[in-house]
């Protein structure tokens, strides 16, 4: 393949399932900018909350969209997260805004508007995206698409161990919260989770962040292989 030849590399899958981490550290490797999704979602959720505009009113939120400027930059394992020029990377990961996100994300008119920044922003390659829908609806192109998945109870309690509280009572929210979460993203009708008939499928229940890494690794390699 052409030396200069950067690939778009679709991540997906559910919440816990290790996603973002694993898009931040493949990234890093292939010397590829990181961009997560998510974070879009989460941004414009907050904005609607902050702005008392209704989460269910669709074409509100849509407007909300085109008035919205999101700017994710990588740092570390995840992307700093700029709305309208403000720092908003830790307010967006409370769970009011993680429930708020589903919520806005199920409107089509919403994810027509941010799908398209998504693709402009990926459009050049040497891309790692990770999401929901990109290897089906943002890039149903894209050179190499995973998706990742795991068994509910283990990416509960991953959430659980990532955000420091492991007490019973916070346990049970985040796994009630996976749950509804699973439930809404995967039957929504517009663009819902589900893996794109051509991506490669990655269980990482019993895997750790590394094994799935080289996986991951390995099949881009494959794909860059075959095209030198
Ligand atoms: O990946 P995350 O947990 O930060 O995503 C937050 C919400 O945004 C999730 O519940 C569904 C939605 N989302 C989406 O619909 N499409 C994407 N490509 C990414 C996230």
């Amino acid at each position: 393949m052409s030396p200069t030849r950067k690939l778009i590399i679709a991540i997906d899958g559910p919440a816990g399932s290790g996603k973002s981490t694993i898009a931040a550290r493949l990234a890093r490797k292939l010397g590829y900018i990181n961009l997560e999704s998510g974070a879009m979602y989460r941004a414009l959720a907050f904005k609607a909350m902050a702005h008392n505009v209704a989460l269910d009113d669709a074409e509100a939120v849509r407007q909300l969209a085109e008035n919205t400027v999101i700017h994710l930059e990588a740092q570390g394992d995840g992307n700093r997260v700029l709305l309208d020029g403000r720092d908003v990377s830790q307010r967006i990961r409370q769970p009011d805004v993680t429930i708020a996100a589903s919520r806005v994300s199920a409107h089509p008119a919403v994810r027509r508007v941010l799908v398209a920044r998504q693709r402009e922003l990926g459009a050049n390659g040497g891309v790692v995206m990770e999401g929901r829908d990109i290897g089906t609806a943002v890039f149903p192109d894209a050179d190499v698409k995973i998706f990742l998945d795991a068994d509910p109870a283990v990416r509960a309690e991953r959430r659980v161990l990532q955000n420091g509280d492991s007490s019973i009572g916070e346990r049970q929210r985040v796994q009630a919260e996976i749950a509804a979460r699973d439930q809404r993203d995967r039957t929504r009708v517009a663009s819902p989770l589900v893996p794109a008939p051509d991506a490669v499928i990655l269980d990482t229940t019993h895997r750790n962040i590394d094994e799935v890494v080289a996986e991951v690794e390995g099949v881009v390699r494959q794909r860059l292989d075959r095209e030198a």
